[in-house]
C-alpha cells in the first residue's frame, strides 16, 4: 500500500495539524519529515487543546509516529513536549521513533539565528529564531551534531569540541556574543541522551517494513511549499524541504512508495515573516480576517499577514508536490464577507498576465494580483455547505484540476467536512 503525504500548499499555517490528526485516525504510522521546533501545530480533541512543535501530530491520536532524518530536533523542546504529553496521560514510549540521523538544534544555533536576524536589520528574513537555519547550515557544512551522537559519550565529546571551537569564533569575533563551554554542553546533552535513548531508531527500516506489511503510512510536512528551500520564495524560506518529495529524502524510501499527496490550503492565505505576498489584503479586511481566523503565530505569537486566496500560487503547489487532492481549511473565516476576491492571475511589470507562478524572483516581487470576485454566503456554516460556499470550492477545483475532498469549517476535528464528488457533504 503506497504512502500518503500531507503537504502545506501555501506559506505554512494552513491547518495541516488538524488534517493530519483526522487522517491519522485511519493510519498506522505517522511520519514528520522536515523542520523542527519552528512549526507549531494546534490540535483540539475532545475539548482538549494540544500545542506541539517537535513531536508529530500522530502521537495525539495514539499512533506510532516518527521524526525523520530530514528534521532537526531541539532536544530540550522535545523532552519538554514528552513531559507535557505524558503528564496529560498520553503514551509516548513505544510510539515515538526519532531518526538517529536527524540533526540537533544546539543552543548556539538559537543564538546565531537571533544574531543574524539582528545584523540583517530591515533585510531580515523574519525567522522564528529557533535556530533552524544555523542547524541546517551546520548539517551541510558537516559539523552538525546528530541524534545518534548522543548515544556515544566519546563521539559526542569529540564532535562538540570541533563544533564549539568553530562556532565560538563566529559568536565572539563576528557577533560579539558569549562563547559556549564544551563541558557544560556535554553535561546537559548526556542528560538529554538518557531521556531520549529509548526513542532513537532506524526510521528508514521502520517505514519500509510498515509499507511491506501493507500498513497505512502518513507523512506530515511542516511549513509549506512556498517556504521550501529550493522551490519557495528564496531567501524568505525555511532551510528544509517541505515539498512532498522531501518525505522520501527524509525517510530514505524510494519516491515510488508514495501514492497520494494531500495539499492543505487555507480558503485564504497567510504569511508570517518578510517577503513578497501578491494577494495580501489591502484595507481593514486584512485585520478582520486576522481577527476572525485568529491569525497569530503558534510559535512566536506574531501577527500573520492575510491575503485573499491565490490560485496562481496554489497551481504552483499542485505542480511541485504532485497534489492529488486538496483540503481547504478555515472556510468559515470567510462567512461574513459579501464579496470574496480570488487571485486568478498575476500581472507582470511588462503588462503581461500569467496563471503560472513566475520562475524569476523579480517578476514575482513586482507582480500585481488579478482578482475575480466571487459571491460570499454570508451565513454560518453548520451542517453542510451553503450553495455559494460550494461554488467557491468548485471554482478552486476547476481552476486547479484537483478535487477538494476535505473542507475545514471550525476548530475541532468534527468540523472538517468530507466532500463527496457529487457535491453533497457529509461530516
Ligand atoms: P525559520 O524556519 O525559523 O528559519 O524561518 C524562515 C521563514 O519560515 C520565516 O519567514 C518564518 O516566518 C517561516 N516559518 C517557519 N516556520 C513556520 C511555520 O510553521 N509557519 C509559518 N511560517 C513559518
Amino acid at each position: 500500500m503506497p504512502a500518503t503525504v500531507i503537504v502545506g500548499a501555501q506559506w505554512g499555517d494552513e491547518g495541516k495539524g488538524k488534517i493530519v490528526d483526522l487522517l491519522a485516525q485511519d493510519s498506522d504510522l505517522v511520519c514528520r519529515y522536515q523542520g523542527g521546533p519552528n512549526a507549531g501545530h494546534t490540535i483540539v480533541v475532545a475539548g482538549e487543546t494540544y500545542k506541539i512543535r517537535q513531536i508529530p501530530t500522530g502521537i495525539i491520536a495514539g499512533k506510532r509516529s516518527a521524526i525523520g532524518a530530514g528534521c532537526v530536533v531541539d532536544p530540550a523542546v522535545l523532552i519538554s513536549e514528552l513531559d507535557e504529553l505524558e503528564g496529560r496521560g498520553l503514551r509516548t514510549e513505544g510510539l515515538l521513533y526519532v531518526s538517529g540521523n536527524a540533526h540537533l538544534v544546539m543552543p548556539w544555533h538559537v543564538a546565531l539565528d537571533g544574531a543574524r536576524e539582528r545584523r540583517l536589520g530591515r533585510l531580515q528574513i523574519g525567522t522564528t529564531r529557533r535556530g533552524i537555519g544555523p542547524a541546517y547550515a551546520d548539517k551541510a557544512t558537516r559539523i552538525g551534531i546528530r541524534v545518534q551522537d548522543l548515544l556515544d559519550p566519546k563521539i559526542l565529546q569529540q564532535k562538540l569540541e570541533l563544533a564549539v571551537a568553530e562556532t565560538n569564533i563566529w559568536l565572539q569575533r563576528v557577533y560579539r556574543l558569549e562563547p559556549f563551554e564544551v563541558s557544560e554542553i556535554v553535561e546537559t546533552h548526556l542528560a538529554f541522551a538518557a531521556r531520549l535513548r529509548p526513542f532513537v531508531a532506524d526510521t528508514s527500516i521502520l517505514v519500509d517494513r510498515a509499507l511491506r506489511a501493507e500498513e497505512r503510512v502518513l507523512f506530515e510536512g511542516a511549513q509549506g511549499t512556498l517556504l521550501d528551500l529550493d522551490h519557495g520564495t528564496y531567501p524568505f524560506v525555511t532551510s528544509s524541504s517541505p515539498i512532498a518529495a522531501g518525505a522520501a529524502v527524509s525517510f530514505g524510501i524510494g519516491p515510488n512508495r508514495i501514492g497520494e499527496v494531500v495539499g492543505v490550503a487555507k480558503a485564504y492565505v497567510t504569511r508570517v515573516g518578510e517577503g513578497p505576498f501578491p494577494s495580501e489584503i489591502e484595507g481593514p479586511a486584512n485585520n478582520r480576517v486576522r481577527e476572525l481566523g485568529h491569525e497569530f503565530g503558534t510559535v512566536t505569537g506574531r501577527e500573520r499577514r492575510c491575503g485573499w486566496l491565490d490560485l496562481v500560487a496554489l497551481r504552483f503547489a499542485v505542480r511541485v508536490n504532485g497534489i492529488t487532492s486538496l483540503a481547504l481549511t478555515k472556510l468559515d473565516v470567510l462567512s461574513e464577507f459579501a464579496e470574496l476576491p480570488v487571485c486568478v492571475r498575476y500581472r507582470l511589470l511588462d503588462g503581461n498576465e500569467t496563471e503560472e507562478f513566475p520562475a524569476h524572483q523579480s517578476d514575482f516581487h513586482h507582480c500585481r494580483p488579478v482578482f475575480e470576485t466571487l459571491t460570499g454566503w454570508e451565513a454560518e456554516i453548520e451542517e453542510g455547505l451553503p450553495a455559494a460556499a460550494r461554488g467557491y470550492v468548485s471554482f478552486v477545483e476547476q481552476a486547479l484540476g484537483v478535487p477538494v475532498t476535505l473542507v475545514g469549517t471550525g476548530a475541532s476535528r468534527e468540523r472538517v467536512l468530507a466532500l463527496r464528488q457529487d457535491g453533497r457533504t457529509r461530516l
